[in-house]
């Protein structure tokens, strides 16, 4: 076993099941390990290196911001904060970012934001927010709260309270629970970590109405499908039912750590001075390298591109059931998965680890593609070649 992984072991709190590996270098598609064997990675750090491993746009971004500045708080302004937020609200809903470090981040702002309105149209009772059965929105204590998956809150109870939880793609149940008490509606537009499951256009239409009668704010936690990865820039941009607050994170830095809460003109200054903040959040490097993924995401054809590789994956994974090798293939642009007829996901990933492909599998029946958006046709066939040969063994 390689010294820095028995260094974990030993050092480093046992929260996640790493596959052993260790990997010193990334570049486009390809991570490499300690021998410099070439991976290919489908994975994508779970979306966070949508450009790919070391864009050289970001790369020179964030050196050159490096050298000039690295952070001075949020008590003063800098550059690249105000032109990044500025790009956002022009590119989706219009209104002000506020910009902190993570996803679980950009959803607590969300649902502070969500609580704060609440209060002010409705006082202490307009509290509750309704979030969907298998969703996830973060680790820390109030995202955990709105991540209705049993098994990953039990151990932290007690969790925030005020949370209900519906299944999704059901709108009488979400009828059944919202009313004038409810302060937000919170949801992925493809529930990502559940396992690649989207959500009916017919049903955010009528999810956005339902917040619309009661005064509630719809909040969609875009950290996963968001920034291209559906072929859009954003995943609700393909039914076109705009959220009223829209969470932001993984590859807005290109890797590096930032998170972006981004509402409506309506709604931007419900928050006010000392309501809420983040030291880190916003630095002039993650907010430089965040320019330049935006830069690149926007260029011509670039989210053309995504969907038709998007499309290519699909067609090909299609075969597979076609065959009987998957039972099912879901999701949009580059982010798919498959379920398999037998719960052998974990394996079939150590598989493809051994012949020097990264997956990932959100269950063992369900295995999750999320490449870089960089990736090529020869990539996914490569891949999908592997899948076909694991799954028939
Ligand atoms: C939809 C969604 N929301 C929130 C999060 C939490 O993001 P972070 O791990 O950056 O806190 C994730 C992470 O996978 C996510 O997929």
């Amino acid at each position: 076993m390689s010294d820095i992984i028995k260094q974990y072991e030993k050092y480093v709190m046992p929260t996640y099941g790493r596959q052993p590996v260790v990997f010193v270098r990334g570049n486009g598609c390809f991570l490499y390990d300690e021998e410099g064997e070439a991976y290919l990675d489908f994975v994508a750090g779970l979306s966070i290196n949508n450009l790919g491993h070391c864009h050289p746009a970001v790369v020179k971004a964030a050196q050159a911001q490096m050298a000039e500045l690295i952070n001075t708080c949020n008590l003063y302004y800098s550059k690249p904060g105000g032109e990044l937020a500025e790009l956002l609200s022009n590119l989706s809903l219009g209104g002000k970012v506020f910009f902190s470090n993570s996803g679980a981040e950009a959803n607590e702002c969300a649902i502070k934001l969500a609580r704060k309105y609440g209060h002010d149209i409705g006082g202490a009772d307009k509290h509750r927010i309704i979030t969907l059965e298998n969703g996830f929105h973060g680790r820390t204590m109030a995202a955990l709260s709105a991540t209705a998956q049993p098994e990953k809150q039990a151990p932290f109870k007690p969790l925030v309270p005020g949370f209900m939880y519906v299944p999704p793609n059901d709108i009488n149940a979400m009828k059944a629970v919202v009313d004038s008490s409810v302060c937000a509606i919170i949801l992925e537009v493809i529930q990502g970590e559940g396992g690649v499951y989207p959500l009916d256009e017919d049903y955010l239409v009528a999810v956005r109405k339902l917040a619309d009668e009661h005064h509630a704010l719809l909040i969609f936690d875009e950290v996963q499908t968001g920034l291209g990865r559906t072929g859009k820039l954003f995943a609700w941009q393909h039914s076109g039912v705009m959220p009223d607050v829209m969470t932001l994170a993984k590859s807005l830095g290109g890797a590096l750590p930032i998170g972006a809460t981004v509402a409506t003109p309506e709604y931007s200054d419900v928050l006010s001075p000392g309501m809420h903040g983040s030291t880190f959040g916003g630095g002039p490097v993650p907010c430089a390298a965040g320019i330049a993924v935006i830069n690149e995401l926007t260029a011509a054809d670039f989210l053309t591109s995504v969907q038709t590789k998007g499309d290519y994956l699909r067609s090909l994974l299609e075969k597979l059931k076609a065959d009987g090798l998957v039972s099912e293939v879901r999701g949009m642009g580059l982010m798919l998965a498959v379920d398999l007829p037998e719960p052998v996901a974990a394996a079939i990933v150590a598989e493809a680890l051994k012949n020097r492909i990264i997956l990932n599998n959100t269950s063992e029946n369900t295995i999750r593609f999320l490449p870089p958006l960089v990736v090529e046709e020869g990539m996914i066939k490569a891949v999908v070649e592997f899948l076909q040969t694991a799954l028939s063994a």
